[in-house]
């Protein structure tokens, strides 16, 4: 894990963040980008080997220049004191909720969580650890209120949700927690570091997949974890040390050259997102589009509140037709490619709750026949007349 340094509080906005915060020119020779510590162990100093006795590298598994640098990056970019990064999301926020379970603890969540997440909680910590939950719908500061029990350590948000965009008031619920001594956590990949910072709110631990807008090209699978010195060295001695899932020094150095574009990316990705957005609006094959930057989004004082103007690529919509219709729909595209993740350079589509009955969609909290499209960098135009052709070929499915 790396805490930020006193040098990289010099940089004020997101965009000088990316561009310097971590290099350490002068320490790589005047390499403007930093080299690949491609190597699992640093030497100890003996008193004839000339390593210096505060040499702070141990092993890969625990602290590497390179990845310190992603690090230092992402805390500056959360305005958190420290990062710690891993070798997915998954292993990002597993770690992240490790911290907080005890045995037969208790765990309060939205309905929307991102499905490996959801599993994780309902039933690798239930089978294995006896740890219970609660899904609430996570707008509703009552319904959160009411939900916590003697034994509830963690509340983990996720806002917006992925699919359906849903929010939280995280700065509320980040003061009922602490009012209970209960330890909070977020997956904060839809908003970006650029566009939200949970930890400024009361947020304990901020977690992303760095595979998304971080990596941003669809080349590396990644997470990180953002929070107080104290606790991610915890985080990083235990659950990453002793789990494993550490970053690997290669994906480290994509990551930092991912982040250096990431604020001129998810502003075109936003662009278009909000162009594309509006358009579906008006399909007739569209019964409802999710997306944070349109005036029907149903919690406008959310999005006000907390996203200051950010959006992105990633959109949800009702297709307004049968589950057979929707999947001419989704296998007609041509430009839009159709696979699972987002965040990339490429357009993207897949099935959000498509196929499943009214009761199943309800159970993962949303409605049924939502598909979610990623708008890439291609021309929006272009994209746009993509999925007009695509409703058209779609509508001729009985
Ligand atoms: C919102 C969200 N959180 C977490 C993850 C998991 O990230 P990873 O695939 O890097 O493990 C994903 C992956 O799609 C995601 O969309």
């Amino acid at each position: 894990m790396a805490n930020l340094k006193p040098q990289d509080l010099q940089y004020k906005t997101k965009s000088d963040i990316v561009t310097h915060v971590g290099d350490e020119y002068a320490e790589f020779m005047g390499a403007i980008v930093p080299p690949i510590f491609q190597n699992s162990l640093f030497l100890k100093p003996t008193p004839y080997n000339g390593i210096p006795e505060d040499n702070e590298f141990v092993y890969t598994r625990v602290n590497n220049p390179t990845i310190d640098i992603a690090e230092r990056k992402i805390a500056a970019l959360e305005c958190a004191e420290a990062a710690a990064c891993f070798s997915s999301g998954m292993g990002a926020i597993s770690a992240a909720i490790m911290h907080f379970v005890k045995k037969d603890c208790h765990i309060i969540a939205p309905h929307t969580i991102y499905g490996p997440t959801r599993t994780f909680i309902t039933k690798y910590l239930a089978e294995k650890f006896g740890v219970t939950h609660t899904f609430v719908h996570g707008s509703d500061l009552e319904e959160i209120k009411a939900a916590i029990r003697p034994e509830t350590t963690l509340i983990y948000l996720e806002s917006p949700s992925s699919l359906v965009l849903y929010m939280q008031d995280i700065e509320e619920i980040a003061k009922i927690a602490k009012e209970h001594g209960i330890g909070t956590a977020i997956d904060n990949t839809y908003a970006t570091p650029l566009h939200q910072n949970p930890y400024t709110y009361g947020i304990d631990l901020v977690c992303h997949t760095a595979s998304k807008y971080m990596g941003g090209h669809s080349d590396i699978v990644a997470g990180v974890v953002a929070g107080s010195k104290e606790m991610i060295e915890q985080i990083a001695h235990e659950e990453r040390e002793l789990l494993g899932s550490c970053m690997d020094p290669h994906q480290a150095w994509l990551l930092i050259r991912g982040l250096r574009t990431m604020p001129v990316r998810v502003k075109a990705h936003g662009e278009s997102g909000l162009k594309v957005a509006k358009w579906l609006e008006q399909q007739p094959c569209v019964k409802q589009v999710f997306y944070p930057g349109l005036d029907s989004h149903p919690q406008k004082e959310l999005v006000d509140k907390y996203l200051k103007g950010g959006l992105n690529g990633l959109i949800g919509f009702v297709y307004d037709g049968t589950a057979e219709q929707a999947r001419e729909f989704m296998y007609s595209l041509k430009m839009f490619q159709y696979g699972v993740s987002w965040g990339g350079f490429e357009s993207l589509v897949a099935p959000g709750s498509v196929g499943l009955t009214d009761e199943e969609a309800a159970a993962i909290g949303m409605p049924a026949n939502v598909i979610r499209i990623h708008v890439g960098l291609e021309d929006v135009d272009t994209l746009i007349a993509d999925l007009a052709q695509a409703f058209e070929a779609s509508k001729k499915v009985k």
